[in-house]
């Protein structure tokens, strides 16, 4: 049977778990600049090319599908490289958390999902709150080169663009990538595709979203029993779809999904039995960023868990 799972080796892996955010910006690389970024790599085509061209440079892929990122794996092990990094993490907040201070040279997306019925817009990677993230991330003179396939998108980005800190160079190039999307659209007939090159050079204003450690509560009592839990909408939007509790009701899992500045994370909020009481925390190995919307999921369990005991 093929088997995904010969990735070769983890050691460009990165887990988000793994990071302790109370010592502010992960270091991923021992010297990290000169710095490029690919968001979306795929199976990750132009990710090692790019690597294997540029050894002394530094390289971090962001991409949220697991399979894809094991294809890539399995890939830079193959050509021997160590200057990569691959990280499954939506880009929006790899830029936001893990790039905070960076100087990054230069940023490739290649086929970024167009989202192209006009009701799905909303859904879309570059618009201008996210350029305006990534311009703060790029060194002055850095550059952001998107490709698609799709002409409409094209023309959107462009429309975003105002007030982002980008200049714009737009041109059509041919098929020159060999990524698994770039063969699909040209399989299907496209010999043309969008190149955008945005250089950071223009003024922008960004403002930062909090971060620190998420609090661990301890609480006195806890009754599973009488566990009711409320969530929140506005600014902050918490909800709470599931709890999963063990065969004596000793310990539980609550899901909670947090929407917060248009973005979503799931998290699972542990309690478990201490020697110091009940431990109300972000599960140990969830992949979660500890924004205010993570902090005030955790508070809300940890103030349901109290009444739960009284
Ligand atoms: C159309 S595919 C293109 C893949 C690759 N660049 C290629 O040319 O074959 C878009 C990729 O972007 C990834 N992706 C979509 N949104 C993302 C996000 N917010 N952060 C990171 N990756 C994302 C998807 O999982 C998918 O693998």
């Amino acid at each position: 049977m093929k088997s995904n799972y010969k990735y070769g080796s983890l050691a460009s892996f990165v887990e988000i778990p793994s990071i302790d955010w109370a010592k502010g910006r992960p270091q991923i690389f021992p010297v990290e600049e000169p710095l490029e970024i690919e968001i979306g790599f795929g199976t990750g085509e132009y990710l090692t090319d790019l690597a294997g061209a540029a050894r002394g440079v530094n390289f971090i892929g962001f991409e949220q599908c697991p399979t894809r990122i094991i294809k890539t794996l399995r890939k830079l092990h193959q050509e021997g490289l160590s200057n990569v990094r691959l990280m499954r993490i939506d880009a929006a907040w790899g830029f936001e958390f893990l790039l905070k201070g960076a100087a990054v040279d230069r940023v490739h997306c290649l086929f970024p999902c167009p989202w192209p019925k006009k009701r799905h817009a909303k859904n879309r990677l570059f618009q201008a709150a996210f350029l305006t993230l990534v311009r703060s991330r790029l060194r002055n003179g850095g550059v952001l080169r998107v490709v698609t396939d799709h002409h409409p998108y094209a023309e959107w980005i462009e429309e975003q663009l105002p007030g982002t800190g980008f200049s714009l160079q737009r041109r059509m190039i041919g098929a020159v990538h060999g990524t698994k999307f770039e063969k699909k659209w040209q399989d299907g007939g496209q010999e043309q595709f969008d190149e955008l090159l945005l250089t950071a050079d223009q003024p922008y204003r960004y403002q930062e979203i909090g971060v620190s450690a998420v609090t661990v509560y301890f609480c006195r009592s806890f009754n599973a029993e009488r566990l009711v839990l409320e969530g929140i909408s506005g600014r902050i939007t918490v909800s709470f779809p599931d709890q999963l509790f063990d065969a004596g009701r000793r310990a539980g899992m609550v899901h909670a999904i947090v929407s917060e500045d248009g973005r979503m994370q799931h998290v699972w909020v542990s309690i478990d039995p201490t020697e110091k009481g009940w431990c109300v925390a972000a599960a140990a190995g969830t992949a979660v960023l500890p924004t205010e919307g993570v902090q005030k999921a955790v508070e809300l369990v940890y103030q349901a868990v109290e009444k739960s005991g009284r």
